[in-house]
This record gives C-alpha cells, sequence and structure tokens, in this order.
C-alpha cells in the first residue's frame, strides 16, 4: 500500500518538457508490463478483507495516471499547432515613427524660447465675440482698419465670428488678470480672404502680451533681439513704423538673414532683410477697456504668423506643402525633437 501511495505521489507530480519525457512516464505505467499491469495481476494475492481497498487506490492511480498523460498530450499538441504555423524566419514588422508637423514644431520651438524668460501660455476661444476680436482691440465698429481683416461671421448675428487674430486672447486675459503679466497665445486664427489655392482661409499665429510698471519701447526691442537669435541664429533686426489700432507706436519687425543665401533674390528681394512680425506698445485705450490704468502701467504686445516663420525657418518652397500631407514632405522633420 505505501509503495502504491508513493506512486500516487510520483504521477500527480509529474510533468513533462517534451513528448519523450511523457511516452517514457506512459510506458512505465500503462503499458503491458507497466505499473499497473502488474498490480492488478497481484490483486489475487491480496487478502480478501484488503482487496476492497487495494482495489480503490490502484484505480486511483490509474485515474491519475490517464489524467497526467491525457492533459500533457493536448498541451503538446497545442505548442505544435501554434509551431507550425509560426514562421520564425520571417521579418519583424515595422513600426514607423511618425513626425510632428512642422506648424507645431515651430510653435512648441516659439512657446520654449519665451518660457525661458518668464511667458506662460494662455488660451482664448476661436469662435469669438466683436469685443474681444474687434472693440477692446481699439477697432471700434466702422473702424477702416476692420477691413484689414476679411472677417468670418457665424449665422447667429453679427456680434459673433471667427477670431481673425489670436490678439483676442489679450484681452481675455487681461479683463481676468492683474498686472504684472507677461502671456504667449498660440492658436487658430480664420480670414475669409480670396480663396486661391495659396492663400488659407484657416492659420496660425502666437500673440506675446507683457504688461508691468515702465515697460519700454527698449524692453520690447531686446526682447524681440533676444527671441530671433534664439529661433533663427540672427541678433540684427530693425523696427520699421507701422499702424496697429492696438499698439501704438507700432511696428513691423525685420530679421537681418544675409544675402549669402539668397540663391534667386526671392527670399529678401536682394534686401537681406525679412519681415516676420507685427509688435508694438499696448495703446492705452485697450488698457482703459480692460480697467488697467495706462498712467500706472505700461506693456508691449507681438503677434506672428506660425506658417511664416517655419516657411523662413526650414526654406520651405510653397506654402500649399502645410496642407498636402504628402508624405516626403512630413517626414522630413522626423528628426525635430519638439
Ligand atoms: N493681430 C495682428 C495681425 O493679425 C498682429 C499683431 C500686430 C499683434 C501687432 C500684436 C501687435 O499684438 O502688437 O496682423
Amino acid at each position: 500500500m505505501d509503495q502504491i501511495k508513493k506512486y500516487i505521489d510520483e504521477a500527480r507530480e509529474f510533468t513533462a518538457q517534451n513528448p519523450a519525457e511523457l511516452e517514457e512516464f506512459r510506458i512505465k505505467f500503462l503499458s503491458k508490463k507497466g505499473i499497473l499491469n502488474d498490480l492488478f495481476a497481484r490483486f489475487k494475492e491480496v487478502p480478501n478483507e484488503q482487496k476492497k481497498e487495494f482495489g480503490q487506490v490502484v484505480n486511483e492511480l490509474k485515474n491519475i495516471v490517464n489524467e497526467k498523460v491525457a492533459t500533457l498530450k493536448e498541451s503538446f499538441e497545442n505548442i505544435g499547432e501554434i509551431h507550425s504555423k509560426l514562421d520564425l524566419t520571417r521579418p519583424g514588422e515595422i513600426h514607423e515613427l511618425g513626425a510632428r508637423h512642422p506648424i507645431n514644431i515651430v510653435k512648441n520651438r516659439i512657446i520654449d524660447i519665451f518660457s525661458r524668460i518668464g511667458f506662460t501660455l494662455s488660451d482664448g476661444p476661436e469662435i469669438e465675440d466683436d469685443w474681444h476680436n474687434f472693440t477692446a482691440l481699439n477697432l471700434p465698429e466702422h473702424h477702416p482698419a476692420r477691413d484689414m481683416q476679411d472677417t468670418f461671421f457665424i449665422e447667429k448675428g453679427p456680434d459673433v465670428v471667427l477670431r481673425t487674430h489670436t490678439s483676442s486672447v489679450q484681452i481675455r486675459y487681461m479683463e481676468e488678470n492683474k498686472p504684472p503679466m507677461r502671456i504667449l497665445s498660440p492658436g487658430r486664427v480664420y480670414r475669409n480672404e480670396a480663396i486661391s489655392s495659396r492663400s488659407h482661409m484657416m492659420f496660425h499665429q502666437i500673440e506675446g502680451l507683457y504688461i508691468d510698471k515702465d515697460v519700454s519701447f527698449a524692453d520690447l526691442r531686446q526682447t524681440l533681439s533676444y527671441f530671433t537669435e534664439a529661433l533663427f541664429g540672427k541678433s540684427k533686426i530693425r523696427l520699421r513704423p507701422s499702424y496697429f489700432p492696438f499698439t501704438e507706436p507700432s511696428a513691423e519687425v525685420d530679421v537681418y538673414w544675409g544675402l549669402e543665401t539668397e540663391t534667386d533674390y526671392r527670399m529678401t528681394k536682394g534686401t537681406g532683410w525679412l519681415e516676420i512680425m507685427g509688435c508694438g506698445m499696448v495703446d492705452p485705450n485697450v488698457l482703459k477697456n480692460v480697467n488697467i490704468d495706462p498712467e500706472e502701467y505700461t506693456g508691449f504686445a507681438f503677434g506672428m504668423g506660425i506658417e511664416r516663420i517655419a516657411l523662413l525657418l526650414y526654406q520651405i518652397g510653397d506654402i500649399r506643402m502645410y496642407t498636402e500631407n504628402d508624405i516626403r514632405f512630413l517626414e522630413q522633420f522626423k528628426s525635430e525633437l519638439f
């Protein structure tokens, strides 16, 4: 009996690493000259009063061995099936890494550059009301400068527009916060311009705003020079007098690109200078509209189109490339980290 119980333990604990080991186990217990046949043969030698118990234990052993052989056999068959379908010589699947869109890369680089000097992000809605897009920015109704930006009106009424510039975020931020403030607002803007394959109804801008005590035009100039150096590696800039309703004085910013890269005189038209953005000192009327005292605070603002900056930075030949989704164009930006 002790020996049979040892067999039972052995059978219970048995596992096979491969079909050969399983076969060995099967032969040991179940073959003609195997353990079970031997035990059954010795049944007649067992004293009558022990026959019942003996029979039960031997049957238990038989069941355990049979079950073990069946389950191990099945699992080896499954593995065999998987292996027969598996071609280990096949090359692996290549997972192509995508690339960021150049508009996003440039946006993120600009954010990074200004965040180093304390500018934080702020955003506003793309569907905007007249007050934030125009009136508060010193563009009252019927002001001729409204025509500078062909506006999409939302059906709801003349008061609701698709924002024509990110300058609207300046107003929203100044209404909600107290100076000092330093914000950067990237986002989409919309203009109903003559529709040709070269003009776009939606594009991207980045707006900057800095309001504090004693902010001067010199601060503006130095900030922009820092920016062009960080982005283009060119710190030589010039500020050309210009006009925006929300700034006074206003200027157009040119960066000196030089003539070395000028192959066909199309980039700078032979001047070496490239226009990159508009800027100025925030008009006192704008500050009054958001309840900031212009006697106490001054500030500067600037706005630039991201498409244009990316065009210059990457020497992209045609603005249509941004939206054509041509993989040969897009994958050139794979190495850019931003
Ligand atoms: N909002 C102007 C535009 O869309 C760009 C701009 C110019 C923004 C001067 C400014 C600024 O903040 O000071 O053309």
